[in-house]
Parts: structure tokens; sequence; C-alpha cells
């Protein structure tokens, strides 16, 4: 026979409360330890900074997000942010950097009219044709969504007055993906980290610097503002503006390297994925995998296809063509640097950036000889990718 429940009705209403009340404190709790793991407050959108440096192959990594279906990619958004205001340096700006990040996430686009002329165009954006999202419906009948863009084609025809089209694309997609190249700490962001209407993921893309250094001093003019921000504006001798600079890069590394796998706050758990440039150039289809998966991006059997296509070409791309990187030639590519710099500059740009090389696990070599000795591997190999993206999901204590 069942118990009769005896339980009043004034006792029946506390327990309600009293269980509402928990759950109420319970959920403020679990939406504080874990900013994704409630139902996000921003209907699932992902949103992935895809956090480099000069010359580090983010324009490939960044066209392979901006040719996904699902993805709304704009490329150094802050581009702007440093180019109107280029008297200034990285520290001083990057606040305004975070938060025209934090605006664009959001697909709010007005925030670009600060660094803009009143009549804005969306090809005053930064690189736009190289967003497949800008060549596509609702920004362009061009492209269709789930097609590869052609960036000369979308230049011609794309071009509108105003950013209404970029911000009704943006607002589209489940996907936002911007590429930087102007952060040099992690902290800066946390307050993007920490917003419920944020889901942040960061994919931090580093090279070895003796490539990078190669890769800059074929188009050094292109640098100089840059340099200058990267530097403060500090008087820096022209024959050492470089490495300075290069230092400034590789601490930056360091820097966001340890806060992120070292030292990390619970909100930053997860959401940090280092990536190296030799390793996309040398497996480009399990890396581009690995950094989809990190984000929940799905790959297709299309993508796959155009992943080969791009990264087995013939080479004979322009300069100018974002897919630098062939399988065929990746390796002379990573390894130009080794016959084309002096031993002397190899050996300097070690010493400004030894503890990122070691850090990153790029070999030093120690003689002429041996960097010119291409048999010589110094990519040092790094573990098996785990995947370890957000802590396992657990039940939602209202039924608790
Ligand atoms: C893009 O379009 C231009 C002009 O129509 C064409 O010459 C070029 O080959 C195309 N590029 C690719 C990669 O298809
Ligand atoms: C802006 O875009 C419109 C539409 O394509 C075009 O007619 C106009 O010339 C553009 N203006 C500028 C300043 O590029």
């Amino acid at each position: 026979m069942m118990p009769r429940c005896r339980v009043n009705l004034s006792t029946m209403i506390f327990l309600v409360i009293l269980q509402g009340a928990a759950v109420v404190l319970f959920c403020g709790w679990y939406v504080q330890l874990s900013p994704c793991g409630s139902p996000p407050s921003n209907g699932g959108k992902v949103h992935v900074l895809l956090l480099s440096s000069w010359r580090s192959g983010s324009s490939f990594v960044g066209q392979v997000f901006s040719q996904h279906p699902s993805v709304f990619y704009l490329m150094e958004p802050a581009w702007h942010v440093w180019t109107k205001l280029q008297k200034h340096g990285a520290r001083a700006l990057r606040m305004a950097v975070r938060d025209l990040l934090r605006s664009v996430f959001q697909c709010d686009m007005s925030v670009m009219e600060a660094y803009m002329p009143e009549q804005i165009n969306m090809s005053f954006l930064f690189m736009w044709s190289h967003s497949r999202a800008l060549c596509s419906p609702p920004a362009c009948p061009l492209t269709p969504r789930n097609q590869f863009s052609n960036q000369t084609q979308c230049f011609k025809a794309c071009d509108a007055q105003g950013l209404q089209g970029a911000k009704d694309a943006c607002g589209s997609y489940s996907h936002v993906v911007l590429k930087e190249v102007r952060f040099f700490e992690l902290e800066s962001l946390y307050p993007l980290l920490q917003d419920p209407n944020i889901d942040l993921r960061i994919i931090h893309l580093v090279r070895d610097p003796r490539a990078v250094v190669r890769s800059k001093e074929a188009s050094a003019n292109a640098f100089v503002y840059d340099n200058s921000v990267v530097l403060e504006q500090r008087n820096v001798p022209a024959a050492e503006v470089q490495y300075q600079a290069m230092q400034e890069i590789c601490r930056s590394h360091v820097r966001i390297h340890e806060r992120a796998i070292l030292k990390a706050p619970p909100f930053l758990k997860g959401r940090y994925k280092m990536v190296r440039y030799e390793d996309v150039a040398r497996n480009p289809l399990d890396e581009i995998n690995a950094m989809y998966e990190f984000v929940g991006l799905e790959m297709t059997e299309q993508l796959q296809e155009w992943i080969f296509k791009v990264t087995h070409g013939k080479g004979k791309g322009s300069k100018k063509d974002a897919f630098e990187i062939s399988s065929r030639n990746a390796a002379d590519v990573s390894q130009a640097w080794r016959t084309a710099l002096p031993h002397s500059k190899v050996k300097r740009i070690q010493e400004v950036c030894k503890g990122a090389m070691s850090l990153l696990g790029y070999r030093t070599v120690n003689s002429e000889k041996e960097q010119k000795r291409l048999d010589i591997d110094l990519l040092v190999p790094r573990e098996p990718y785990q995947f370890s993206w957000l802590p396992a999901k657990t039940e939602h204590p209202d039924n608790a």
C-alpha cells in the first residue's frame, strides 16, 4: 500500500519555493563556472579569434575558415584601428582593438565608423573580398553560400554602399571568425571570454621566427608602420627594428601560450588551441580537421577536395595568392630561410626568440653547416592532437 502523503499545502508551497531558489542559485553558479555549458544566450553562435602574427600563414588558415559555408569571416578588422591611430603604441590601442572585436563578433559593424570616412562602402573593409560571406547572399548575389568564392570576381561585383550587407550576412551564420595579428597578450580578451553573449575560441597560429623574418624582409616596406606600433614608437636604430619587433612578437607567443596553458583562468580552459604553421604545411588535412573540430565546424567532402586542391597546386600562383603553401613545396617554403638568411642573422633571431623557439618546438642551429643541411629536421614533433574542447556536459540541474 502506498504511504499516504500528509504534506499540507503551505509546506508544499514552501518546498516549491525552496527548490526554485536552489535552482536559481545553482544556475547562477553554473553559468559563472562554465561560460557556455549552459544553453548559450546567443543562440549557439560560435566566435573564433584566429590570433596570429605577420607572415605566419594566417591568410591561408583564414581562407580555410572563410570558405566554410557556416562561417562569416573578416580579416584584420583591427587594421583599421592601427591605421587610423598609427601614432600610438600597441599597448594604448589594445582596448580599442578588443572592443572593436567584441562589436564585430556581435555583428555590430557601426563600430567601424570611427575609423572610416563618413560615406562608407563595403569595400572599405580591409581585404573585404577575401571574405566568402561578403561575396554571398545576403551581402552579394555572386557566390552561392555553399560554393567557393573568387576574390577577383567578388572585388568587381560585390561592393555596396554602407555596411548593412555585412551586418546582415554576419547575422546569418553560426560562426564568426576574425583573423588578427594585433594581439600580444590574452588578458585584454578576458571580458570577451566571460561575456555570456560570446562563445569565444582562440586559435593561436605561430611560425618559426626565422622563416617569419625572411618572409617579412621580402616586403619590408609594408611593415614600417606596424613595426613602429609594435615597438611603442620607440626610437630604434633601423638595423635593429626587425630584431626588436621579432623579439616582441616572440615574447607575446610565450606570454599567450603560458597564460593559456600553464596559468589558465577557468574561463580560458578548453578555449585555446595552438597551431604551428609548419604542421599545417606538412599535414594540412589533419590539422584543418582538428581546427574545425575545436570550433565545432563540420568537414565536408567538398571542403576536403578544395583543401587538397589548394595545397597540391602547381605552385605557380601569384605572390598575392592567399594559398602560399602547397604540400609539394611546403618543405621548401618553410625551409627557405635556411639557404636565404646569413647565419649571423639566424643567430641573432635565435637569441631574441630563444624562449619562444624552445616552447613552440623549433630547434636552433649552432653553425652555418647545420643551418644549410636541410636533412636535419628542426621541427620538434608535437604530441598528437587530443580533443579536449569543453568539459563534458553536465545535466542541467532543473530536473534534479
Ligand atoms: C578568379 O577569377 C578570375 C577572373 O574571372 C580568373 O582569372 C581566375 O583564374 C579565378 N581564380 C580562381 C582561383 O579560380
Ligand atoms: C560604393 O559602392 C557603390 C555601389 O557599388 C558604387 O557605385 C560607388 O562608386 C562606391 N563608392 C566608393 C567611394 O567606392
